[in-house]
């Protein structure tokens, strides 16, 4: 059965209605420059993670002279929405208001590659941590009960820093902190570990051509051989200094080596793209394993930096291995086997 049964929006981008039913496989969305095709997948990742990939600012996805977009997605028999008004977002849930995100996320779990997907190797590690995150978020039921308080701690911590409070207001949080901190990098070397054999394997598949042989380095955020209870009592001075919490997990990083050498630098940025989708795959398939239903990927402009063999093979395994998938191109010949597409065209 389709996970994603249904998308309609309402004044999103330059969409005044779309309304498309999708299909359990391989769903297409076609059309030229400008059609809106990335509008598309801009949706649907607002309503899995709450957050857009192209702007900061939400309310510029409303349609121009209007003022309420509206996303709406039935999944597997639930009602999804996610609404923007010039003042705030609205979350739904089969008719019912619901506060947090993660209400939502948890039902429509999605994955994203796009033509800047490389980022994620090519930058800081934001973007890694965010990955990391939504594998622990969907993978372990406890994640949030330690994320939550975590973060909050650090806020309040760093407030505290900041406003050049006392150390006793400062090391007051140090207890939460260190608590959940400790439980999150417990979970996120856990997760690392169990991704990381499928992770091999769908590099072999997706770029037969790199012999080299892949290893992934995990920093928690502090100095290697302390706990973090140490590392921030080493750290005081400095926090004190750059008013901010300098260690802990939200300075974790991932980094991907091929012989040693940063994956960034050993790959071309097709084979980074790829990359990066044998990263979302790895996830995809822990995803499978853990909930026995698979994941949703959107790929937005497939055919950009790809190849026509790597077209093939990518497409040929998400087929395979029952990822429904949402992909867009300005042409259906860059698509092998669109054929058998759910198909939009723009
Ligand atoms: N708030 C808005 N209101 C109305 N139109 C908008 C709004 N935001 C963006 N647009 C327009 O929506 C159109 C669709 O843009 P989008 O980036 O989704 O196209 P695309 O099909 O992905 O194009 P490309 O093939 O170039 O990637 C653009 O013409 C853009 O100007
Ligand atoms: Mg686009």
């Amino acid at each position: 059965m389709a996970r994603l049964e249904q998308l309609a929006l309402t004044n999103f981008r330059c969409f005044e209605h779309l309304n498309w039913a999708l299909a359990p496989g391989f769903n297409a969305v076609l059309g030229a420059n400008a059609a809106g095709k990335t509008a598309i997948v801009e949706a649907l990742w607002l309503l899995a993670t709450g957050r857009s990939f192209r702007t900061a600012r939400l309310n510029q996805v409303i349609r121009h002279q209007q003022n309420q977009a509206v996303v709406f997605a039935q999944v597997e028999g639930h009602r999804l929405g996610w609404s923007r008004t010039l003042q705030a977002t609205t979350l739904r849930l089969d008719g019912q208001s619901v506060d947090t995100q993660a209400q939502l996320s948890k039902k429509l779990p999605l994955q994203l590659l796009t033509p800047e997907s490389h980022r994620l190797l090519e930058e800081g590690p934001r973007l890694r941590r965010q990955y990391l995150d939504w594998g622990g978020f969907y993978h372990f039921s406890d994640f949030m009960a330690h994320w939550r308080p975590w973060r909050r701690a650090l806020k309040q911590r760093n407030q505290a820093l900041r406003l050049g409070q006392p150390l006793q207001a400062v090391q007051v949080w140090d207890g939460v902190l260190i608590q959940h901190g400790a439980a999150l990098d417990v979970l996120r070397r856990a997760y690392l570990e169990e991704i990381l054999p499928p992770l091999q394997r769908f590099v072999g598949a997706l770029l037969p051509e790199v012999t080299a042989s892949l290893s992934v380095h995990y920093r928690s955020g502090w100095r290697q051989g302390l706990t973090l209870a140490e590392a921030l009592q080493e750290s005081a001075p400095r926090d004190r200094e750059q008013r901010t919490t300098t260690v802990g997990p939200h300075r974790a990083d991932v980094r991907f080596r091929f012989d040693g050498v940063d994956a960034e630098v050993a790959l071309s940025r097709g084979q980074q793209k790829l990359f990066v989708c044998a990263l979302l795959l790895a996830q995809a398939k822990a995803f499978q394993q853990r909930h026995g239903r698979p994941v949703v990927m959107l790929i937005d402009d497939l055919p950009a930096e790809l190849d026509a063999d790597h077209r093939a093979h990518l497409l040929a395994l998400l087929a395979e291995q029952g990822i429904q998938h949402v992909v867009t191109a300005t042409d259906a010949a860059l698509l092998p086997g669109v054929e058998q597409a759910n198909t939009l065209q723009l």
